[in-house]
């Protein structure tokens, strides 16, 4: 069921409400869309990135090998973009479901690292994080500051270091997406907030959830692939349909 903005499904969302303040286990995935309040870009969309520029030119591993310092010069400027960014609402929310529940699974398409920032503790990072560099030599990680050098250098080897992103055509981290897909499995309620449900395999997350009956939210303000697996779509943005499923967010005790 869809439930738009201000639209009259009170009980559809009163039953979810219900479900999930009696659930222990939850999975949730978030995309893009989750970091749009705070002034990131989405990737599709009006004002996505890949309006302007090509994926296949930005984030696969040929267009690294073909220009690596065009390359840098996206990551860099995402980075930073990133660094000067705060967590919002959405990102709150989810870090205070991982303290309140027993069993909560935080799977991210997201590269910028804000879960971690707004307290999340644990985040399965299926696409990896623009705030570290990956030595491509030794595999180093070395945290990224504000300003730095392209291309970057690993700090153990002194070899070029790549961004700690997964590109097109890459394996996602194996044990992350693991995980990530036995979270899904038992999860009681599954959310899934502001992905468009496009990119394999994690949008194959949310069909998982659904197939072992679980209870599937969906916060997008469009419809999308995902949509016919939701027991529930709110088509509201990701802070207010957090809002809407969880009530407003108090500050944490003590
Ligand atoms: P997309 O840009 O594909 O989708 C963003 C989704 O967020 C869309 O469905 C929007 O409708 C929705 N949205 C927009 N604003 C929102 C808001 N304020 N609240 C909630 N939802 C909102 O981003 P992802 O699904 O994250 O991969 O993209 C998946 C992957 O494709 C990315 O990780 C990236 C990209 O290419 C790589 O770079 C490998
Ligand atoms: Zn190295």
């Amino acid at each position: 069921m869809s439930v738009p903005v201000g639209g009259g499904a009170e009980a559809a969302l009163g039953a979810v409400r219900a479900r999930l303040a009696r659930a222990r286990r939850v999975a949730a995935l978030t995309g893009a869309g989750v970091s749009a309040a705070s002034g990131l870009p989405t990737f599709r969309g009006a004002l996505g990135f890949w309006r302007e520029h090509r994926a296949e030119d930005l984030a696969t591993p040929q267009a690294y090998a073909r220009d690596p310092l065009l390359v840098w010069e996206w990551y860099a400027a995402r980075f930073h973009a990133a660094a000067a960014a705060a967590p919002n609402g959405a990102h709150l929310h989810l870090a205070r479901l991982e303290a309140q529940l027993p069993d909560f699974t935080l799977v991210t398409q997201n590269v910028d690292g804000l879960h971690a920032r707004s307290g999340s503790r644990r985040v399965l990072e299926l696409h990896g994080n623009l705030t570290k560099s990956r030595c491509e030599r030794c595999g180093h990680l070395d945290a990224l500051a504000p300003g730095f050098a392209l291309p970057p250098c690993c700090s153990r080897c002194g070899s070029r270091a790549r961004p700690n992103v997964v590109w097109f055509g890459e394996h996602l981290p194996e044990r992350a997406f693991e995980a990530a897909a036995a979270a899904f499995s038992r999860a009681e309620v599954a959310l899934v907030i502001g992905t468009s449900g496009v990119v394999e395999p994690a949008a194959s997350l949310g069909r998982l959830a659904a197939q072992r009956g679980a209870v599937v939210v969906e916060i997008n303000p469009e419809p999308t692939p995902l949509t016919p697996y939701a027991t529930l779509s709110l088509r509201q943005d990701a802070v207010s349909g957090l809002h809407a499923l969880l009530g407003p967010l108090t500050p944490p005790p003590g």
